[in-house]
């Protein structure tokens, strides 16, 4: 024989299935949701279509149909009507206050709670100009989602040693464990470790009400030509006490993600960001692009060694799955 026949391989889908090498489940998905105040509230995000700002009562009822299609965790950003970094860390605020309502009612689905000031602050930076005093506040906003029962707390912010300030705070707390937390455990940290200052988050922030009003966030998310640095900022974060890590976005950066499995243990999760999602999206709708695209350009994450995935596909893809 003067070569290999793959395409026996090949010849139908059962066959291929047994040489299949990766698997999308359920469980890998991550729903990143938007939260506004008020009642009754379901209102499409004009940059993201399929895409909701949703009031937590809302919320509430239509995510009860996706927890039965097996949708295990979610990603939580709350959307403040008039800005005030008070909000970000208020008892008061549009997250700590639809945490234990959701908890009440789903108490096996995952709560990720987004620590940031992005959406907090006049000028729509993630930080108030002083890298350590934003790490304080920080703090208080992940122990503010704390108390409330958040599962994980996710910043998101870029400042140097906030992961170290956040598990500080948060295993001092005296008691971590509010009646709707399972057991006495603190909440881990899901740092984004490796986020790129890049241009695929435009959508999200419209949805979030979160663009910079002057310049960019170059200072202080990461220069989208480096891979070794992603490393050091991986390795900082778990040093500093991060249970798991993202890595950000996600499609234009797979040669990190697959760096980063070689060289991690930790859990790594993979945000496929909101410009990504835009762009298959669009071209699904416009059919430039049949509907599989989707399923294709996830699977690929998760080849590329990602753990889990952030993604605004998880309420179709989860129909896809059944
Ligand atoms: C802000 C934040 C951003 C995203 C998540 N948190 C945008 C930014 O850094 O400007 C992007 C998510 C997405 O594009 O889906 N801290
Ligand atoms: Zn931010």
């Amino acid at each position: 024989m003067k070569f290999k026949r793959f395409r026996d391989r090949r010849i139908d889908e059962k066959t291929r299935e047994k040489y299949r090498e990766t698997f999308l489940n359920k469980s890998d998905f991550i729903w990143p949701v938007f939260l506004v105040d008020g009642k009754n509230i379901k209102q499409e995000i004009k940059s993201m279509p399929d895409v909701f700002h949703f009031s937590s009562d809302i919320f509430i009822r239509e995510v009860e149909q996706l927890v039965k299609s097996g949708l295990k965790s979610i990603l939580l950003f709350g959307i403040p009507e008039n800005k005030g970094i008070e909000q970000a860390f208020s008892e008061n605020g549009i997250v700590q206050k639809a945490i234990p309502k959701i908890k009440k009612e789903f108490p096996e689905l995952e709560i990720i709670t987004d620590v940031c000031l992005c959406s907090f602050t006049e000028n729509g930076h993630c930080h108030i100009g002083d890298n350590d005093k934003t790490c304080k506040l920080l703090a208080k906003i992940a122990v503010s989602h704390a108390k409330a029962g958040t599962d994980i707390v996710a910043p998101s912010d870029m400042m140097d040693g906030r992961v170290y300030y956040i598990k500080e705070a948060l295993t001092k707390m005296k008691s971590p464990s509010p009646p709707l937390r399972k057991g006495d455990c603190h909440p881990q940290i899901m740092s984004y470790a490796a986020k790129f200052a890049s241009n695929y988050y435009g959508p999200f922030r419209d949805a979030a009400d979160c663009a910079p009003k002057s310049g960019d966030r170059k200072s202080y998310q990461m220069d989208y030509a480096n891979v070794n640095e992603a490393m050091e900022e991986i390795a900082a974060d778990i040093d500093e006490g991060a249970d798991s890590v993202i890595i950000k976005p996600a499609l234009a950066y797979l040669d990190i993600i697959s760096k980063a499995r070689a060289m991690f243990s930790c859990p790594i999760v993979a945000y496929n960001v909101s410009g990504e999602y835009k762009m298959l999206k669009t071209a699904v709708k416009n059919g430039d692009a049949k509907e599989e695209i989707i399923y294709e350009s996830l699977l690929g994450i998760k080849r590329a060694g990602a753990d889990r995935i952030i993604s605004y596909f998880t309420p179709e893809i989860l129909n896809v799955m059944e």
